[in-house]
């Protein structure tokens, strides 16, 4: 991927769930899920969310479609035929639907809170019926074509889903999303639930899908090792913020914040020459988002965590083309990649 065209710019973008207490309901705080986050998304690529339990990575893929209204922030989508602008304040509801047909979600499981007494063809076929005007054979047709683009018999169509297994689901899922011919497709922990083989088939059918419809994917999940595997570029959050982006390379052998390496740190490995060898995880836990550390987020877990962490929260900046880092120490520390902690632990750091 050498040109670099937006598809999607998301600016200032927060969402603040307010924690009520009492019989009034009244507002004693918020939780911060997702705030002031801000990320370009690029035609054709593949641009990977990760961050621990809860730190806003679905609350963030939902406020772009709006499925979550953001508290505040702006939505620029740069469509093939048209630009579309959401201002989370001003939302025009025309702009809305438009926004929705090209901007489509994964699930891991789309099927789970959907009827089970509909067949494949209606829960496929269903986006259809409110936007396409076609009659029922051709929307048969439809389903019939993408059913099968995603490896599903089109006979199959007359079943129900749970007659199918997890991985066949998930490619039913992802016929549904394509319905409309979207530009963007958001993925939420789209192959967690899978097994590790039908995962690897799923990710290969994305990269495939990519490539012939050139879709854009937003690919949010925890699990390390699937993301660097899709991603062209990585964000990295921590309580609702970015905390480190970059090409994902750049990512996985020169992480420039503690919180990228702490993950880093945690990815279990295949090779087992390291068996037996402890990897060192995340010391404590993620810290509550209601109620946020001072200064630096991250302080309270940093190894390297210095006086001003925990004054001061620094700011996102830019310290190579395009490789962004939010930490009062980015550039001083030498922080390592995947191949050297692996090198590391091969040659029996311990650690604690
Ligand atoms: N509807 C809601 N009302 C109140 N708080 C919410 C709501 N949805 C999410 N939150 C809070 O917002 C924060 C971010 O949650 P979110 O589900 O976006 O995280 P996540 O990164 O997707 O986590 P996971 O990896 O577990 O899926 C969490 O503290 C969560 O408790
Ligand atoms: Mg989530």
């Amino acid at each position: 991927m050498n040109e670099q065209i937006p598809i999607l710019k998301v600016q200032h973008l927060q969402k603040y769930y307010p924690i009520q207490k009492g019989l009034m309901r009244k507002t004693v705080g918020h939780v911060k899920a997702v705030d002031d986050v801000s990320f370009t998304l690029n035609r054709g690529e593949t641009l990977g969310v990760v961050g621990e339990s809860g730190c806003g990575k679905t609350t963030l893929g939902r406020c772009i479609p709006r499925l979550v209204e953001p508290t505040d922030g702006a939505v620029q989508f740069y469509g093939k035929s048209r630009d579309l602008v959401v201002d989370a304040k001003r939302p025009a509801r025309n702009t809305l639907i438009e926004l929705r047909r090209h901007i489509q979600m994964i699930f891991q499981d789309p099927m789970a809170s959907l009827d089970p007494r509909m067949t494949v063809f209606e829960i496929v076929g269903e986006p259809l019926l409110y936007n396409s005007g076609l009659n029922r054979g051709e929307r048969r047709d439809m389903v019939a074509r993408l059913l099968e683009r995603t490896g599903i018999r089109s006979d199959y169509m007359d079943r129900y889903p749970h007659q199918f297994s997890g991985g066949q689901r998930q490619r039913m899922g992802i016929a549904r999303a394509l319905m409309l011919d979207p530009e963007i497709l958001i993925c939420d922990e789209a192959v967690s639930a899978l097994d590790v083989s039908v995962q690897a088939q799923i990710i290969k059918m994305f990269k495939n899908l990519q490539k012939e419809l050139s879709l854009s994917y937003l690919f949010i999940a925890h699990d390390l090792s699937v993301v660097e595997h899709v991603s062209h570029r990585v964000i990295v959050m921590y309580l609702g913020r970015i905390v480190e982006s970059a090409v994902t390379r750049e990512i996985f052998e020169h992480p420039q914040h503690p919180y990228t390496e702490s993950l880093l740190f945690s990815i279990p490995s295949a090779d087992p020459s390291l068996k037996g060898k402890k990897r060192r995880i995340l010391q404590g836990d993620v810290p509550n988002p209601a109620a946020p550390p001072t200064g630096c987020y991250f302080h309270t877990r940093c190894p390297y965590a210095q006086a001003v962490c925990s004054r001061e929260y620094p700011a996102l900046k830019e310290i190579s083309p395009g490789h962004l880092s939010a930490c009062h120490f980015t550039g001083s520390l030498s922080l390592k990649g995947y191949t050297a902690l692996v090198e590391e632990r091969r040659n029996g750091a311990v650690y604690a």
